[in-house]
């Protein structure tokens, strides 16, 4: 486990501020004055600087000025803020991606890039290591011992995938050393002998393209592998640089960029391995016709609890924006609140600090209508200004009451895996467009969500220890299914563990090959059931799906994919069938005691109606339970958060309506600063929220 983050060990201070980009002000003295002040009077305490501001740092090669940030380091400390200082990898001066262009990446046409843009640079490139490792070890030199700088901003979003020559030696390396210079291990793995496009060794190995070889999944999903290590070893060569030079050792992170969904991006899981603290960017959708906002930051709140699980321990809010999102298909306004309530869920689930994207609106290229802390005016006077000012009120109660490095608890792990949803999307079959594995996770939040039952997202690297503390684990759409981590899972259950997976799970190995024995092999046992065949439905169709559950009728349907499963065991219990279509009356959910636990399939995808009655059903099965019972209507959520002594309680309100709801126990309202009794009933009003803390 990490240590959490935090800024001022001493007062263990909430952390509130901001991507700054001094550089783009420097002929604008009044304004870089004025950002000091402004930051004060909102309650900045912390800022990230440099991720894109290489240029300015070396001027033309190997020419270096950090004049500019001295000065500003320096400003910002006497007034009080910190720093996480970045280093500038994202986006190389133009000068460098004319002079050595290999540094531009390869696309899978083969084309290289013409310079400019970001994120968008060959990681094997000699060229560009050298240069980002002298650029960061002056950085380390020149700033690791200055006061103002509490960390290392790694980057930004690493996200490059190239398909140059230099990148695909590497790839062919790292597959000599994954199968041991065996290609015949290889030729096995990928299954070549289909299409008999077997390869005679390594050197014969090309990266996936639409021009080439793209159909042989277990090439195309160790490309992916490949590229999540190779964007991880540029990492740690970019940690390296840094810790040669540096006069003091501070902790590092990379900014996880995990808008909705995983497929194509690095692990994240192994990258987390690597970090001091874990920081990520969210940009919700707010406003979208397709589901309502409470939908949407249960979304959110599942991605938080991601980044809170993956070292058990708090972390930063790297980037948010303050208003509308210039990227966005629609760019909507937030309505009044709805920016302060993401502020405040986000230290709920576990953010220790709270940083915006970005301080002051640019006034030319691509991101000048995005939203800021300042806008082009520069005024203090704005709703988004306020609504900021807000968030550091509410940080500064929730600092003094000691809510930073504290805890959360879970009871309930998803399995969510980068591995599985590589391979998941690459398998061709159910349908072109294959359901969205977010989507399907979040559908299963939901309700917890709402409740206030926390839950840890876990992958198949998930220590066995850690495993048996849940009292149950939920693993949808788990295709992928290493056999380690198949057994691993099984022992849980046979111990007294309960694991509900399904649809479409459980089919291959890590390599993607199919079960030798075929579908659910390594969970057969376990499952007491026999899988035929999975389909796939056209978007227009749901086939209903009827269950008992807890002696309550629960209806559902089946959408965009379903299996054909049948009871094997004995023991099995049919909790639901099929009741419309050509399969009616067929299973649609087992559930079969195994050991001293138990294992639930579901052959359908559940929307998050069916989940809010398998949740009630297992709520009591398991005597689940959150930290504080509450009376909640729908739109409202809470979340918890314990220090040894304390617990945090967030009643958060994510509907356009003012709301009420109440306690089981009494808590101490921290903004109000006054007692609410149990089952007294309280008022929240429109995106609203209420903090409160009760002793434990
Ligand atoms: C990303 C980047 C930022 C900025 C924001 C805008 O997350 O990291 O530099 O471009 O998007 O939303
Ligand atoms: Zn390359």
């Amino acid at each position: 486990m990490k240590q959490a983050f935090t800024l001022e060990p001493s007062y263990r201070r909430l952390g509130h501020g901001a991507d700054y980009f001094p550089e783009q002000w420097l002929k604008r003295p009044d304004i870089l004055r004025r950002d000091l002040e402004d930051m004060q009077a909102v309650g900045v305490n912390v800022v990230s600087i440099g991720m894109f501001a290489w240029s300015f740092l070396e001027t033309s090669e190997g020419h270096y000025n950090f004049d500019f940030l001295r000065e500003r380091l320096d400003a910002l400390h006497s007034a009080g803020i910190s720093v996480f200082l970045a280093t500038p990898s994202a986006a190389p001066p133009r000068w460098m991606t004319r002079r050595y262009p290999e540094i531009m990446l390869t696309d899978s046409y083969g084309r290289r890039r013409y310079s400019g843009e970001r994120i968008c640079h060959c990681l094997s490139s000699e060229v560009f290591r050298e240069k980002v490792s002298a650029i960061n070890q002056k950085l380390a030199a020149a700033f690791s011992d200055h006061p103002a700088v509490v960390a290392w901003h790694v980057s930004n979003e690493y996200g490059s995938t190239c398909h140059c020559p230099k990148c695909q030696a590497k790839f062919r390396d790292y597959l000599r050393n994954y199968f041991d210079n065996d290609i015949e291990a290889l030729n096995q793995a990928w299954y070549s002998s289909f299409w008999s496009h077997i390869y005679d060794n390594f050197e014969e190995i090309e990266a996936p393209s639409p021009l080439g070889e793209q159909h042989c999944h277990g090439l195309v999903i160790a490309w992916k592998r490949f590229h999540s290590e190779l964007m991880l070893d540029f990492y740690r060569h970019e940690c390296r640089a840094i810790d040669q030079a540096s006069k003091r050792q501070l902790p590092k992170t990379t900014n996880f960029h995990i808008f909705n969904g995983i497929q194509n991006g690095p692990d994240y899981f192994d990258f987390a391995q690597e970090l001091d603290f874990i920081s990520w960017d969210d940009y919700p959708y707010w406003h979208q016709t397709s589901h309502s906002n409470a939908y949407e930051a249960a979304g959110r709140a599942l991605i938080h609890d991601f980044c809170y699980s993956v070292h058990q321990a708090p972390f930063v809010l790297m980037e948010s924006s303050p208003g509308a999102v210039n990227w966005q298909d629609v760019c909507t306004l937030r309505a009044p609140g709805l920016q302060t309530l993401s502020s405040i869920q986000a230290l709920a689930h576990g953010a220790d600090s709270i940083q915006y994207f970005q301080w002051r609106a640019s006034r030319g290229s691509s991101e000048k209508f995005h939203a800021a802390v300042m806008d082009h005016s520069g005024s203090r006077d704005t709703r988004i200004f306020r609504e900021i000012s807000e968030v550091s009120h509410a940080l500064d109660c929730l600092s003094e009451a000691g809510l930073a490095g504290s805890h959360r608890h879970a009871q309930i792990a998803f399995v969510y895996d980068w591995q599985n949803a590589y391979a998941f999307y690459e398998c061709e079959g159910l349908r072109k467009q294959k359901p969205n594995y977010f989507e399907i996770l979040r559908a299963a939040y939901a309700p917890l969500w709402a409740q206030g039952i926390a839950v840890d997202l876990i992958d198949r690297n998930c220590p066995e220890e850690q495993i048996g503390q849940y009292k149950l684990i939920l693993a949808p759409l788990l295709y992928s299914l290493p056999r380690n981590f198949a057994n691993k899972l099984e022992r849980y259950v046979a111990a007294g563990g309960h694991l509900t997976t399904g649809p479409f799970s459980c089919r291959v190995d890590e390599n993607d090959l199919v079960f030798e024995a075929g579908a659910l092999d390594p969970w057969r046992e376990m499952l007491g059931l026999r899988l035929e065949e999975s389909g796939g439905l056209y978007d227009s169709d749901a086939i209903a799906v009827e269950a008992y559950c807890a002696g309550q009728k629960i209806r559902s349907s089946a959408r965009l994919i379903m299996d054909l499963i049948y009871p094997e065991a004995d023991n099995c219990e049919l909790l639901g069938r099929y009741a419309s279509g050509d399969f009616a009356g067929q299973a649609a959910w087992i559930r079969h005691p195994y050991g001293h636990g138990s294992s639930d399939y579901f052959a359908f995808l559940g929307d998050a109606d069916f989940y809010q009655h398998y949740w009630s059903a297992e709520i009591q099965r398991l005597a689940l339970k959150p930290p504080v019972s509450a009376k909640l209507i729908p739109g409202l959520s809470l979340a918890t958060r314990e220090n040894g002594s304390r617990r945090f309680i967030f009643v958060m309100n994510f509907s356009p309506d003012p709301a009420r709801a109440s306690l089981e126990t009494s808590v101490y309202d921290l903004m109000n600063r006054e007692t609410v009794e149990a089952e007294e009933v309280f008022e929240i009003g429109a995106y609203g929220y209420r903090l409160f803390c009760q002793e434990i």
